[in-house]
C-alpha cells in the first residue's frame, strides 16, 4: 500500500468496548481530523472512480454521507441519501435488515435514481453486510442497472462480504 495510504490507515483509532463489551470500534474521526489523511482519501477515490462514468453518489446515512457529498462534487455527480426510517419526506423505498439485537430499516426516495444512473454506493464501514445488503437491494427497486460499491474500512473476519450477493463491484480502501 501507498505510504501516504498506510499512513492514513494507521491513524484509524481502536476503541475498547464501543458500543458494548467485546467490541473493537474502529473509529475514522482521528483519520478524518487530518487534512493530509482527509485528502488523501478523497484523491484516491477519485482516480479510482473518475472514468466510470458514475452520475450519482449514493451514500449512507449518517457515516456515509462524510465523503459521499465530497466525492459526488469531486466526481461531478449528483448526491443521494440512503436515510433511516421518518427522515425522507416524499415517497420511498424501504428494506428491512437484521441487526445484532432486532431489525432496523433503510429509505430511499422513489424518484431518486433513475436505470439511466450509473451509482457509487459509498459508507465508510463493511462490517456484517446488513446495512449494504439491503441499501444494494434498494439500488434495485430504483430500477439501477450498473453501481459500484465503495467502503473506506471492511472487517473481513465479519464476511459482510459473502451477504452482499451482488454482481456490482466491491471495494474497500482499508481491510483490518
Ligand atoms: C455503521 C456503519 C455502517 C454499518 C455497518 O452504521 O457506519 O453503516 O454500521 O454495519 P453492518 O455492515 O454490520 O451493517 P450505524 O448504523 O452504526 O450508523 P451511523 O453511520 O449513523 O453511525
Ligand atoms: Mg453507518
Amino acid at each position: 500500500m501507498e505510504a501516504r495510504l498506510q499512513e492514513a490507515k494507521d491513524s484509524i483509532r481502536d476503541v475498547i468496548d464501543f458500543p458494548k463489551e467485546g467490541i473493537v470500534f474502529k473509529d475514522i474521526t482521528t483519520m478524518l481530523k487530518d487534512e493530509k489523511h482527509l485528502a488523501t482519501l478523497v484523491e484516491t477515490l477519485y482516480e479510482q472512480y473518475k472514468d466510470k462514468g458514475i452520475t450519482k453518489v449514493v451514500g449512507l446515512e449518517s457515516r456515509g454521507f462524510i465523503l459521499g457529498t465530497v466525492l459526488a462534487y469531486k466526481l461531478n455527480a449528483g448526491f443521494v441519501p440512503i436515510r433511516k426510517p421518518g427522515k425522507l419526506p416524499a415517497a420511498t423505498y424501504s428494506e428491512k435488515y437484521t441487526l445484532e439485537y432486532g431489525e432496523d430499516e433503510i429509505h430511499i426516495h422513489q424518484d431518486a435514481l433513475t436505470e439511466d444512473d450509473v451509482v457509487l454506493l459509498h459508507d465508510d464501514l463493511l462490517a456484517t453486510g446488513g446495512t449494504a445488503a439491503a441499501s444494494i437491494k434498494l439500488l434495485a427497486k430504483c430500477g439501477v442497472n450498473k453501481a459500484f460499491v465503495n467502503f473506506l474500512v471492511e472487517l473481513d473476519f465479519l464476511k459482510g462480504r459473502d451477504k452482499l450477493n451482488t454482481e456490482f463491484k466491491v471495494d474497500s480502501l482499508f481491510h483490518f
